[in-house]
């Protein structure tokens, strides 16, 4: 089940989060209608418009429409960011589709992943407000850092826990963190619940994406709705193989060095053998439970303790699934 789907408090408004994202993907160029049509409407699972519409409802959020329009702004950064990545990493598969790189080839994807970008600047245009302009200009041009960043990590096995965790940081925690610093912006909550809101997303986007690496080597394609063991294929220094490089034996080492290297899936088996030997996944969904519980720490400082509220419960509840989730 996807998260939005368990949240009838929210259904009405991710219900009109979906008529505004419809609304505005509109273009007079007929390719761009295709293609954003086509990844859109593919569905994916919402959270980051799920996180700031919760985070706005927990802090007693009583506004008309600008919430909606900043949740779409949020998806379609997060679409563009996809589009651009598939193309990058090569993948084949998305939300259970083939990618729109597959179907309209990487011109159109990069082009139209471009065109998403500027339109969410348009929307934001029209909110009209610095401090939400400020926050997402910063957090998109972080997101491009990340990315970079992991290219420059490509094929290099020498790549250590650190600089993983600046990439993950960068190119998933950030819009995460986005998307909770807005909720509270959108209330004009006091400095210190802000800076709550966005430690929750940053450290739940932190445990997402590493749940994101393990479930590259374990999780099913039909559940993922992405091939498993694109990120080997990639040459990706992920936490599950960094925690071999630095617990395995030396035939264990020089096995996924050249896997790294080379960008290849040949060895897939051995591999995962190695990574289960090691316990590679486990110490990865511990350091993610570490984060998860940072996030649920970071709960407590929006609102005053003892106050009821099940959209707050809802943000707990995140934690949980950001971990659990196998899809
Ligand atoms: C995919 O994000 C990219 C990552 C940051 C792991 P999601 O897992 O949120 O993708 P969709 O939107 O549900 O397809
Ligand atoms: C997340 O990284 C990509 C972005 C945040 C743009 P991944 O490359 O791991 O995401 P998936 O696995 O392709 O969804
Ligand atoms: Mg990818
Ligand atoms: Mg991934």
């Amino acid at each position: 089940m996807k998260p939005a789907e368990l949240f009838p408090v929210l259904a009405s408004d991710l219900a009109e989060t979906d008529r505004v994202i419809r609304h505005r993907l509109g273009s007079e160029v007929a390719l761009i209608n295709s293609v954003a049509d086509y990844i859109i409407g593919a569905g994916g699972k919402r959270m980051r418009p799920l996180l700031l519409l919760l985070m706005a409802r927990t802090l007693g959020y009583r506004g008309a429409q600008h919430h909606y329009l900043l949740a779409a702004v949020i998806e379609f950064i997060h679409t563009a960011t996809l589009l651009h990545d598939d193309v990058v990493d090569e993948s084949a598969l998305r939300r259970g589709r083939q990618t729109a790189n597959a179907v309209f080839g990487n011109a159109a994807s990069v082009l139209v992943g471009d065109f998403l970008y500027s339109r969410s600047f348009q929307m934001m245009a029209e909110i009209d407000d610095m401090r939400v302009m400020r926050v997402l200009s910063d957090a998109t041009n972080t997101i491009a850092e990340g990315e970079v960043l992991q290219l420059i990590n490509c094929n290099d096995p020498d790549t250590n826990e650190s600089r993983y965790m600046q990439v993950i940081q960068y190119k998933t925690a950030r819009l995460f963190e986005a998307s909770a610093q807005l909720g509270a912006i959108l209330c004009d909550a006091p400095p210190a619940v802000e800076q709550a809101a966005a430690e929750y997303g940053r450290r739940l986007g932190t445990a997402f994406q590493l749940i994101d690496d393990v479930l590259d080597y374990s999780g099913v394609t039909g559940d993922i709705g992405k091939n498993v063991g694109d990120d080997l294929r990639e040459g990706k220094p992920t936490l599950p193989l960094i925690h071999v490089m630095l617990h395995g034996d030396a035939g264990e080492r020089t096995l996924v060095r050249h896997a790294i290297e080379r960008g290849s899936t040949d060895d897939f088996e051995p591999i995962m053998a190695a990574i289960r030997r090691t316990g590679a996944l486990e110490a990865t969904r511990e350091r993610a439970r570490g984060e998860a519980a940072a996030a649920r720490a970071a709960v407590a400082g929006l609102m005053p303790a003892g106050a009821a509220s099940a959209h707050r419960d809802a943000l707990l509840y995140l934690t949980t699934y950001s971990i659990e989730r196998d899809r």
